[in-house]
């Protein structure tokens, strides 16, 4: 694993950041300007400026957040409160591909705590550790949302569903690699500095990523099929007390990403059925 240290020393001081190349400052001057202007006041602008300057060295540098307290006119030390609150930004240089394991209660119980430790022990890091060859940066992450479709797994924010240890274990393989990696929903995968770019608010120019994007998934939308008197895919029906819960049949539920997510996962455990919880005395 590459030797992960921090730009900032807390408590020390500290030489001047160094500057961009005139050619990169040029450049980002540029698109700060953009971006700064879709804004009424210049500091609401902070933000998507650290994703850009995120996007030029795949981190938030101590040369970054002094160039963007210099386009805000803020201070250092306002930037870097900021910069350092966030998760998303990243403070030391990282790999291609973040890969977030969520690891939060519901995706730990479904399987992300095993996802994790696999992919430690496969990888040959730590939390917020990169491989050698500067592909893939893993790491814990925090619910994103999407508990209907745990355990998630992301690369560079894009969702990867019901993964289990095999499935993500041939996805870091896969980006290693550098094999086409698709994402069950959402665009197209991109690399890290590109995504922080689509974050800093520049249109996603590939073809069809728009797209792509798509809308809410089937384990999203079964509360509202049932309530509509239909039956989603994968849906497993919680009967009335005393019942026991049934599958629905399986409509539509092909393989939805390149990465073997198999949808079953909350129906999959026999030892543990879904269904309303007994109260006492029943
Ligand atoms: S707990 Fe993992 S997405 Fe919510």
């Amino acid at each position: 694993m590459t030797e992960a240290r921090s730009e900032v020393s807390l408590g020390m001081p500290q030489l001047p950041a160094p500057a961009y190349p005139a050619e990169v400052r040029a450049r980002l001057e540029a698109d700060a300007k953009e971006v700064i202007a879709r804004y009424p006041g210049s500091r609401s602008a902070l933000l998507p400026l650290l994703h850009l300057v995120q996007s030029e060295e795949g981190y938030v540098s101590r040369t970054g957040m002094a160039f963007c307290a210099e386009q805000l006119g803020l201070t250092t030390a306002e930037v870097t409160a900021v910069a350092t609150f966030y998760t998303m930004y990243r403070r030391r240089p990282s790999g291609d591909y973040q890969v977030g394991v969520c690891t939060n209660t519901l995706c730990a119980v479904m399987g992300g705590d095993a996802i994790f430790d696999r992919l430690k022990e496969h990888l040959g890091v730590g939390n917020d550790e990169t491989t050698e060859d500067g592909k893939v940066t893993l790491e814990h992450i925090e619910c994103n949302a999407a508990c209907d479709f745990a355990p998630v797994v992301m690369v560079n924010w894009e969702f990867f569903d019901n993964q289990t240890p095999e499935s993500a274990t041939r996805l870091v393989d896969d980006l290693i690699a550098g094999r086409t990696v698709e994402p069950t929903r959402g665009a197209p995968l991109c690399t890290y500095k590109e995504t922080a770019r689509i974050l800093a608010g520049f249109p996603d120019e590939r073809p069809g990523a728009v797209a792509a994007s798509g809308g809410a998934g089937p384990a999203s939308l079964i509360g509202l099929k049932l309530a509509k008197g239909e039956a989603g895919p994968q849906a497993r029906v919680v009967g009335p007390r005393g019942e026991a819960p049934r599958d629905e049949p399986q409509k539509g539920a092909e393989h939805l990403s390149s990465h073997d997510a198999p949808q079953q996962t909350s129906a999959s455990d026999p030892d543990n059925p879904a269904g309303p919880a007994a109260e006492e005395g029943e």
